[in-house]
């Protein structure tokens, strides 16, 4: 996941896991357990050693086929392309899910919960701070909850349904790619081409992909 301080992340989360059959890894859980508070501000080495942590416990669970939900913030982007390499390397599948919050939604719940201490204070300066360095991520075709919607169980349903289609995309985009290695391999022309091996293989690629894409999306199963 991703998205700002408040946007309602862990609270969807706690909906969005069990659709999934996902162990939540929530990143301020695991500040705390180390005895550190993200609202106080953290030195980035220890975000470091908790973020390896993170990732330690995520190749685990994964590498024994179990399915996780990241509970975190996930900026900086290289966060999440961190994630993405996590998840290729042990899992297959990646989805990400940005909670959106306005400013003046996210203002309100931080007043809230001074009021009713329902967790740790984020300190003025964390939230600026917060705010400011915040990299959406808008051109990583996110899956977007509006925070008003985080809790909704509904919308965690359809949320659930997206990434399972995502992922029977992504497994047949990867099946596909054997596919087209096979059927290049395989034909008699290559031989008598003198074009380097890379240039074949990906147009024919990219043509799989698209033609997987568009048997998932339109509910075609030939
Ligand atoms: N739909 C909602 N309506 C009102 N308050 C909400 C809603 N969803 C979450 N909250 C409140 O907003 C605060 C932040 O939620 P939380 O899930 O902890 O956010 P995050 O994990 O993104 O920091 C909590 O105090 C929670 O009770
Ligand atoms: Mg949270």
């Amino acid at each position: 996941m991703c998205g700002m301080s408040f946007s309602a992340k862990s609270t969807f989360a706690a909906l969005l896991a069990p659709k999934l059959d996902a162990a939540v890894i929530s990143l301020d859980a695991i500040n705390e357990e180390r005895g550190f508070h993200g609202g106080q501000g953290i030195p980035v080495e220890e975000w470091g050693r908790t973020s390896a942590i993170a990732h330690e416990r995520a190749r685990r669970a994964l590498s024994g086929g179990c399915s996780v939900l990241i509970d975190d913030t996930g900026s900086p982007r290289f966060l999440r392309d961190a994630w993405r390499e996590t998840a290729e390397t042990h899992g297959g599948a990646f989805a990400l899910v940005w909670v959106c919050i306005s400013a003046e939604l996210q203002h309100q719940r931080l007043l809230a919960s001074r009021k009713t201490r329902d967790r740790h204070d984020v300190t003025d300066e964390v939230m600026a701070q917060h705010v400011a360095g915040f990299e959406e991520p808008l051109d990583e075709n996110p899956i977007v909850v509006e925070a008003v919607d985080a809790a909704s169980d509904a919308r965690a349903d359809e949320v659930a349904s997206l990434i399972r289609a995502d992922e029977t995309l992504s497994e047949s985009a990867l099946f596909d790619e054997d596919q087209a290695r096979i059927a290049l391999a395989m034909d008699p022309r290559r031989a008598q081409r003198r074009r380097p091996r890379l240039l074949d293989v990906g147009p024919a690629l990219v043509a799989g992909r698209r033609y997987s894409a568009y048997a998932v999306a339109s509910g075609n199963s030939g």
